[in-house]
């Protein structure tokens, strides 16, 4: 019996030792890529001085989805807030705060690069979606940013968690975008139009969530309790019997095809409400486009 216990209580010793040098061995790893320095300095494109640009601007920052990890008044709003995973707020880009201390370069280095000031990668923001601005949006969203009134608002400051830092070394959270920035990617310059080329540029906003295939399943970092996203290829198991019409409703209303009120606080409607007939017919044509592929196949 004495061997026994003897027995279990070293086995026990063992099994916490290997977790504290796994739990060492995830916090170094993720530490290493967290610390990673990226040498990045942006050209900042005009800013346009035209009595619309910062209309034009407020419209980007709608449909990109700025204002809904930012907030409405781009004063900050919180994303996750979860002591295991990850403690993350979209910070105030207001004059009030860290938006009254950063430079164009710096912004666009942060926009399109995903890097913050002190050359490490930001944390959760989706850069890889917009380091293909065009100019003109890309301008007309710093007209924007420097028109914004002060908000006196501090967000918590961000931190991850050791599940968030487990996922991360585990390359299953796009936590850190510069890791997935193609930073050498030049602007676009698409032709704005009803087209499916236009909407191809615009959709690169819907595929943090549906995925690169559009085919949607379980958004990556997200915790189980999420819905999957929607399949948006032109599939059975997708939008193969959706019209034009169908598509401008669950965008603009968050009412599927068949009458179902969509999930808002997922499906980010707050955003796509604001998009422009056009817009919309250019995505629809865009989505029409892309092959079709059974819900959540993402290669
Ligand atoms: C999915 C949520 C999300 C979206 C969408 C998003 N951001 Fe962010 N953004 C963040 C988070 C989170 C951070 C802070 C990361 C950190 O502190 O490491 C951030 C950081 C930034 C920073 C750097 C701030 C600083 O102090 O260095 C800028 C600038 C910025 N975002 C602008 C934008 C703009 C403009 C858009 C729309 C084109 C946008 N963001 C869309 C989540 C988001
Ligand atoms: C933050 C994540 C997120 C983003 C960004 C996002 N979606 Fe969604 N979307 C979802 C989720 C989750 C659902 C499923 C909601 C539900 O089932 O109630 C969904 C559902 C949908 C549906 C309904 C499909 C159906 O079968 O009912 C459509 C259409 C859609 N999204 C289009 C888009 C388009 C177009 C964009 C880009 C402009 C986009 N979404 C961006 C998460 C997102």
């Amino acid at each position: 019996m004495r061997k026994l216990m003897k027995w279990i209580g070293r086995s026990m010793v063992a099994v916490v030792l290997l977790l504290a040098v796994g739990l060492v061995a995830v916090y170094l790893l993720s530490e290493q890529r967290m610390a990673r320095v990226y040498a990045i300095e942006p050209t900042v494109p005009p800013v346009p001085v035209d009595p619309g640009a910062v209309e034009r601007g407020l419209h980007v920052a709608t449909i990109r989805g700025c204002r809904d990890c930012h907030g409405s008044d781009m004063g900050s709003g919180t994303l996750i807030d979860d002591a295991m995973f990850a403690r993350i707020s979209g910070p105030n880009l207001t004059p009030g705060a860290s938006g009254g201390v950063l430079s164009d370069v710096d912004l666009v280095r942060a926009i399109r690069h995903g890097v913050g000031r002190n050359g490490r990668s930001l944390l959760l923001m989706p850069s890889q979606e917009f380091v293909g601005l065009s100019e003109q949006d890309m301008g007309d969203l710093l007209a924007y940013l420097h028109s914004l009134p002060a908000v006196e608002r501090t967000p918590p400051e961000n931190r991850v968690g050791p599940i968030g830092r487990i996922l991360l070394v585990a390359d299953q959270v796009p936590l850190l975008p510069a890791e997935h920035v193609d930073h050498a990617a030049k602007p676009e310059q698409p032709v704005v139009g009803a087209t499916a080329e236009y909407g191809a540029y615009l959709a690169a906003a819907c595929q943090g969530c549906h995925g690169k295939t559009f085919a949607g399943g379980h958004i990556a970092g997200t915790p189980p309790s999420w819905p999957d996203a929607a399949n948006l290829t032109p599939d059975p198991t997708g939008l193969a019997e959706w019209s034009e019409a169908d598509l401008k409703k669950a965008l603009r209303e968050g009412i599927s095809r068949d009458g179902r009120p969509l999930q808002t606080e997922y499906m980010p409607v707050s955003a796509t409400k604001h998009l422009t007939d056009d817009e919309v017919s250019a995505l629809y044509a865009y989505l029409r486009s892309v092959p079709a592929i059974a819900s959540g196949v993402q290669q």
